[in-house]
């Protein structure tokens, strides 16, 4: 799998229109990102740090042409046509919150596809981006209650989000504050 360095994906953001705050997001992201990775791969699990860094870096490629739910979506598309390998597409496109099941992109009207992030690279970078807020790090939490505060705490995506935390804090070996 040919990845684009590190220059090139954030030339990359700049030429499709991202703004410089997403651009500095998505660094602020894959730095999160890569800090977990490196955790993990020391706890043994397998992963690829170049796919969470490159991923990372262009996970909001989307936002050049909208901030709504739908930018992972068409992030990923636009990450196709720009020959980007599939795994990227995929970490792009299934990075929005805790993942959106097929009902859900349904009934958002998103194209048809798996928007569940399933590898560890693409739960990392999921998960990376819910422990960034702009470009400041803050607690799981304060992102959970941001999303709860918009959707409502009955909503779907909410119980998918703890349970990526709790998955994520499993991996880590760490204990989680209720
Ligand atoms: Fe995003």
């Amino acid at each position: 799998m040919k990845l684009p360095s590190r220059d090139e994906a954030i030339k990359m953001m700049r030429e499709a229109g991202c703004s410089e705050g997403v651009i500095r997001h998505c660094k602020s992201v894959t730095r999160v990102a890569l800090r977990i990775a490196e955790k993990l791969k020391m706890r043994g699990y397998d992963l690829d740090l170049n796919l969470i860094e490159i991923g990372g870096l262009l996970h909001d490629l989307g936002r050049a042409k909208t901030h709504g739910v739908e930018h992972g979506a068409i992030g990923g598309q636009m990450a196709r046509e720009r020959g980007l390998p599939e795994p990227i597409a995929r970490i792009i496109e299934r990075h929005v919150g805790a993942g959106i099941t097929p009902e859900e992109a349904k009934r958002l009207g998103l194209p048809d596809g798996d928007y569940i992030p399933r590898t560890l690279e693409e739960k990392v970078v999921a998960y990376a981006d819910k422990l960034i807020e702009g470009e400041k790090e803050v607690d799981f939490e304060e992102t959970l209650n941001r999303f709860i505060e918009e959707l409502g705490e009955d909503h779907p995506a909410i119980e998918r989000m703890r349970r990526l935390h709790r998955e994520m804090m499993e991996l880590l070996g760490e204990t989680i504050k209720e």
